[in-house]
């Protein structure tokens, strides 16, 4: 069924792009029409866009997507089926060479849509274990007995990398405007992994799910390829988050709820965490998760904050922001109170958590705008002056509008750093780059303040260990 939406001059050619896009990435040559697709039109002389989603998916394998294992170098690939088959991964290594394939075998869970129609679909999930540093892949999923998926590449880390990772949230069906440009870096290989903050398809569940099953095989030409790591928004709120559950894998090396709502990996120099913010929001599903993701991230800050000399930075990602400036009367308000100072003001109060343990950076969305912000401690601004010696984290908050990477760079000073670079395809929006260096105390910079038009340059300083 055609969506109509309005959009002005630059929404239609960023639509258009992002169809010749998408259409490219998600059509094999020679095989048009046999795999999942995305047809955008555009209505002459006027500024209605249609979007049509078809989705002619083959009877195999369909939204693949990788995250990692419970290490950087294993990798767990997820996809769905309309029937129930077998759970097979084939793989080949590319480099170095190797051109026997060898097989792993997963399971499937079934998953059934609670809308009217009560859409059934199998997830699959293979873990392919420990592939070791630096290796170049091939794979395809399905099985022998009902057939293989397209072959997709990806690649293993680096020993003692440093992560690129692009990040957004708040992408959407109809208007992704980061898509084009995430397709075009990530097919030049300028990412180690997506991080996706939250509110995905805008929503999973309509369509009987369909909306979900769109989104999932839009996002494919680049999930297929690198992991891509998630957490939970409050789009995905129906019948219990269950659309998202069903559809995402998240590590479980740590602990986690094994459901992907709140988990932990480490990544190169880094301890990423997940959180669900919406156990904030939602505790018609029940109060108990809500104290069960505390305790788990209180157990895992203590456990990464031992580890500070392995993986130097604690950076925690939540789809509603701590502390934002938008003047809405609500989230950066109401919400944020309660993301700081607990449900109800009072219940499990993220602010102090994170303080004690001295998380570096907090990245969160929903705004749908992008800021970032100073290590601010109870409403205080605590200026990001190494100086201060601040156990309070630095923030960003970007939505689909946003890209970040972290890669890792020299300064001219000798200074090895660690950079999460902000970009976005859209004239309104500012870039951002935010340098983070290594463990020694100071070195915060700020190298230049942003406007809507031109780059925003921000270095911040890792907390470093704390007593
Ligand atoms: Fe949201």
């Amino acid at each position: 069924m055609p969506i109509s939406i309005k959009l002005g001059i630059a929404g239609r050619l960023f639509t258009a792009a992002l169809a010749c896009l998408t259409l490219a990435a998600t059509v094999p040559t020679g095989r048009l029409g046999s795999t999942g697709y995305l047809f955008i039109q555009s209505t002459s002389g006027g500024s209605t866009v249609r979007v049509h989603s078809h989705t002619r998916v083959r009877p195999r394998a369909r939204n693949i997507h990788l995250s990692f294992g419970d290490n950087e170098t294993s990798v767990v690939v997820t996809w769905s089926t309309r029937n129930d088959t077998q759970s097979q991964v084939q793989l080949m290594s590319v480099q170095p060479p190797n051109a026997t394939e060898k097989l792993y075998n997963g399971s499937s869970t079934i998953f059934v849509d609670s809308g009217t129609k009560k859409a059934t679909q199998y997830v699959h999930r293979v873990t392919l274990p420990d592939l070791g540093w630096g290796g170049l892949f091939k794979y395809r999923c399905g099985s022998q007995a009902t057939g293989w998926s397209d072959w997709f590449e990806f690649r293993t880390p680096k020993r003692g990398f440093s992560p690129r990772l692009a990040m957004f949230g708040d992408m959407g069906m109809v208007n992704a405007q980061s898509l084009p440009r995430l397709m075009q870096d990530a097919s030049a290989g300028m990412y180690d992994a997506i991080l996706h903050v939250g509110d995905f398809a805008y929503d999973m569940q309509e369509q009987d799910g369909a909306t979900g099953d769109q989104f999932m095989q839009m996002i494919q030409p680049i999930a297929a390829r690198l992991p891509y790591m998630t957490c939970v928004g409050n789009h995905e709120f129906m019948y219990n988050f269950s659309h998202y559950k069903n559809r995402f894998t998240m590590p479980k090396g740590f602990g986690g709820d094994g459901e992907s709502m709140f988990y932990s990996f480490d990544l190169g120099p880094a301890h990423i965490i997940g959180i669900s913010t919406e156990f904030y929001f939602f505790v018609e599903y029940g109060v108990d998760q809500l104290k069960s993701q505390y305790d788990w991230l209180q157990a895992d800050l203590e456990r990464a904050s031992k580890n500070r000399a392995a993986r130097p930075w604690i950076i925690i990602m939540g789809h509603r922001p701590m502390y934002c400036s938008n003047d809405d009367g609500d989230d950066c308000t109401f919400g944020a109170l309660f993301m700081r100072e607990g449900f109800l003001a009072r219940w499990y109060p993220l602010e102090p958590l994170l303080q004690k343990y001295g998380v570096d950076l907090a990245l969160w969305a929903h705004e749908h705008t992008y800021e970032r912000m100073w290590p601010v401690t109870r409403l205080e601004v605590r200026n990001g002056s190494w100086r201060s010696r601040t156990r309070s984290p630095a923030a960003l908050c970007t939505s689909s509008l946003g890209r970040l990477v972290v890669e890792s760079v020299t300064t001219p000073s000798g200074r090895r750093c660690t950079i999460l670079r902000s970009a976005a395809p859209t004239m309104a929006t500012p870039d951002a780059d935010l340098q983070l260096h290594p463990p020694q105390p100071g070195a915060g910079q700020r190298r230049s303040a942003g406007s809507n038009h031109r780059p925003d340059h921000h270095c911040a300083a890792q907390h470093g260990p704390f007593p």
